[in-house]
């Protein structure tokens, strides 16, 4: 179909289109009459709202409270103006129904109290406790009952191997030394761990997509570290079996990872609908690497927030031109936005996203940047 034909289709549609209409079709690789926005931790520190909430609670008290949890969750997606919420939770929630205590220091991040460490450790892992986190699904109904329809609702949980590297490490990593050893040297014990990992993330994820979650992200934030054939040898195939299993609950995922240009191909493997791209990558060149037949998510850099605004709409607009109208991209940042970012210039983001894709709609289709499924840059 030619680029005139898709915004036309997506314009005739326009009228019905709510925002969370709007990021479903994205994800799903339809016509929409424009691009669908969010932003990856867009309710977390930056935010005075949620500074407030926190002033008054701890991190895990505000997850495990479904109405704090859902009152952060709305209040940024409404202030933003997006089109989708992602419920507020942590990636590490599922540690504690698999029996293993962690706690969030002031300015260091997560500490696990026994981190992993070899096969008797793996043994010892609870997988039939997932209902313990009950408190996710049910934020996220509430989130659900607030918006109705004109949000998307996104739940999330982290990868096998991103969970995996918290575990074994403790914590954050530079080398994910710990991780490695254990994947290289003892392959039964690192199988049990994914396959234990897998089993508490689809039941997780199930729990998310029954309490409304219209989509799954699965954050492997840490995927990058992997070369590739260490990512095909002793990732690809447990994250694929997870996709797979999300998207029998009948929802599309979306995949993501940090610093992975060259994991892209492999990544797209996984079967996920939507791959995130972080904004090393250009975005059609990313684009290109996962192939036309796959949505993709990204991918500005959330440090170009704190730029002057000329440079910062330059860059959107960078992206929604090499985007170019294609139906199956969704804006946002490609990592999480970062405490001290000013909440304006992440709500002008969002205006300009608009701006920027009326612009091109009302452009002769000459003018626009490429032809269909033609890329603006050279493959990686
Ligand atoms: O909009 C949102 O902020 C959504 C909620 C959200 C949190 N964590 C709350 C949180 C989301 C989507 C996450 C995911 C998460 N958690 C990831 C994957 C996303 C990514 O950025 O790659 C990871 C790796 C974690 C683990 C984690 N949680 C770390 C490393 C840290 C400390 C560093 C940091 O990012 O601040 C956290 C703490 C955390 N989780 C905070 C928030 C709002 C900040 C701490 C606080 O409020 O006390």
């Amino acid at each position: 179909m030619a680029r005139q034909d898709r915004w036309t289709e997506s314009s005739q549609t326009e009228t019905a289109m709510t925002g969370g209409s709007r990021f479903l079709r994205a994800c799903l690789r339809k016509p929409v009459d424009r691009t669908p926005v969010w932003f990856l931790r867009q309710a977390g520190r930056y935010m005075p709202e949620y500074q407030a909430v926190r002033r008054e609670h701890s991190l895990i008290e505000i997850c495990k409270a479904p109405a704090l949890a859902a009152e952060v969750t709305i209040t940024a997606a409404e202030k933003l103006d997006v089109d989708a919420a992602i419920i507020f939770a942590d990636l590490l929630l599922p540690l504690e129904p698999m029996g293993l205590d962690f706690e969030f220091q002031a300015g260091e991040g997560p500490r696990v109290h026994h981190p992993v460490r070899g096969a008797a450790d793996i043994n010892a892992l609870r997988t039939d406790r997932t209902a313990e986190l009950g408190y996710v699904a049910e934020a996220i109904r509430r989130v659900t009952a607030h918006f109705g329809d004109r949000m998307g609702m996104i739940g999330f949980c982290g990868a096998p191997f991103t969970l995996a590297s918290y575990m074994i490490e403790g914590g954050g990593s530079r080398n994910y030394l710990e991780t490695k050893r254990l994947m290289y040297t003892d392959r039964a014990a690192w199988d049990a761990l994914m396959q234990k990992l897998t089993t508490v993330l689809a039941d997780y994820a199930a729990q998310q997509v029954e309490a409304g979650a219209d989509v799954i992200q699965i954050f492997d934030s840490w995927a990058g570290a992997l070369s590739v054939a260490d990512y095909r040898e002793f990732v690809l195939p447990v994250t694929e079996s997870l996709v797979r299993q999300v998207q029998a609950q009948g929802v599309p995922v979306i995949y993501f990872g940090v610093d992975t240009a060259t994991l892209l191909p492999s990544m797209r493997e996984t079967g996920a609908d939507v791959i995130g791209l972080d904004w090393r990558i250009p975005l059609d060149t990313g684009w290109q690497a996962v192939g036309a037949h796959c949505a993709v998510q990204g991918n500005l850099d959330p440090i170009a927030l704190f730029a002057p605004e000329g440079l910062l709409r330059a860059r959107v607009e960078e992206i929604v031109r090499q985007a170019g109208g294609r139906p199956g991209h969704i804006f946002n940042v490609g990592h999480g936005i970062v405490p001290g970012t000013p909440v304006e210039n992440v709500q002008r983001v969002v205006g300009w996203v608009r701006e920027i894709c009326a612009q091109m709609k009302a452009e002769p289709a000459a003018e626009r940047n490429q032809p269909p499924f033609a890329f603006a840059s050279r493959p990686v």
